[in-house]
This record gives structure tokens, C-alpha cells and sequence, in this order.
């Protein structure tokens, strides 16, 4: 019983690092490993982004403007995802569309633009995530500069 809460409790955490979707959250089989050290390309741009995204708050909310550019986020469209669903139908013209809001970011000349830059980018975090991955948005909400 107690292996079973333990297990219980892994696939939890599990469920809120990554997406949580109908077939995460069944009850693991007995060949069920954890891919915890395999994230997918996707994946290893979605976390590049939002360590990118919270070193931006924190300059913004110091007052600095941040030059940063990613180079990798642009490959979001051909990445491969940890599994197909992730990236149904309509996947492409959100990353087309979080692409084009966030060059804003870098358009900005006074950190007053470039936080409502930022703030727009979350929005288009949120939009894309509530269609197909709906897991890490509350830890996504946590990046909005106020
Ligand atoms: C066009 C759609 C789209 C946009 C835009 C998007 N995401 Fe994602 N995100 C996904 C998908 C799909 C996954 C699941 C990837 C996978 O597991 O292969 C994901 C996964 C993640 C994860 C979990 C990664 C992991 O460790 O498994 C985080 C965190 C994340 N995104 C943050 C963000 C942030 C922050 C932004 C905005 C700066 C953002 N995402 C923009 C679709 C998107």
C-alpha cells in the first residue's frame, strides 16, 4: 500500500512538470519508467524560454530593458514533441503567432514597452498552452511583470 501511495505520489509530479493530458494519468504499468531525463526537443525549448523569460522579469522589474534573443525558440515549429498529440492541428499558427509577439519584446526601447512586450508574450504562452499542454500554466501566470 505505502508503494503504491509512493508511486502515486512520483506520477504526481510527473503529471505537474509536464502536461497533464487523459493518458498521463493513468495508473503506471509495471514496465512504466519515468522519462524524466529524456525531455523531448520541444521541451528542451519550452524550459530554454522560461528560464529566458524569468531572467527578463527580473531585469524588467529592476528597471533594465533585456537584449536577450533566443536563437532556439524559432525551431519550436519542426521540434519534435514528447508525443504527437502535443502538437495537434492549429499548433503551428500559435507558434507563428507567439513568434511574431515575441520580436516585439525586441522592438522595445524603454522598459515600460518592453514590459507590455513581456506581459503579451505570457498571453501568447497561455493561448497555446490552454490548447495543448495545459500543465505548467499556473507556473507560466508566475512570469507576468506587474
Ligand atoms: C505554440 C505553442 C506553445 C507556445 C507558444 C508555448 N508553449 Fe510551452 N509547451 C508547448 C507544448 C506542446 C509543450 C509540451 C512539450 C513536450 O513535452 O514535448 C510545452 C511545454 C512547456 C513546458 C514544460 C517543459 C518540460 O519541462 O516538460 C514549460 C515550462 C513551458 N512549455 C513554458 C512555456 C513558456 C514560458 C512559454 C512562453 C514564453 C511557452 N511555453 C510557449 C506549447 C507551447
Amino acid at each position: 500500500m505505502r508503494k503504491i501511495l509512493t508511486l502515486s505520489s512520483i506520477l504526481g509530479l510527473i503529471i505537474l512538470a509536464s502536461c497533464s493530458g487523459p493518458e498521463q494519468q493513468m495508473t503506471p504499468k509495471q514496465n512504466w519508467t519515468p522519462k524524466l531525463n529524456q525531455p523531448s526537443e520541444l521541451a528542451l525549448i519550452m524550459r530554454d524560454m522560461h528560464e529566458e523569460s524569468t531572467n527578463r522579469k527580473n531585469s524588467l522589474e529592476q528597471g533594465q530593458l533585456d537584449p536577450t534573443l533566443s536563437e532556439t525558440l524559432f525551431s519550436m515549429i519542426t521540434a519534435h514533441p514528447t508525443k504527437p498529440h502535443m502538437k495537434g492541428e492549429g499548433f503551428e499558427p500559435y507558434a507563428k503567432s507567439f513568434i511574431g509577439i515575441y520580436n516585439q519584446i525586441h522592438g522595445a526601447e524603454e522598459v515600460g514597452v518592453q514590459i507590455q512586450a513581456h506581459n503579451n508574450m505570457v498571453d501568447a504562452c497561455i493561448a497555446c498552452h490552454t490548447k495543448f499542454c495545459d500543465g505548467p500554466i499556473s507556473r507560466i501566470e508566475k512570469l507576468y511583470v506587474r
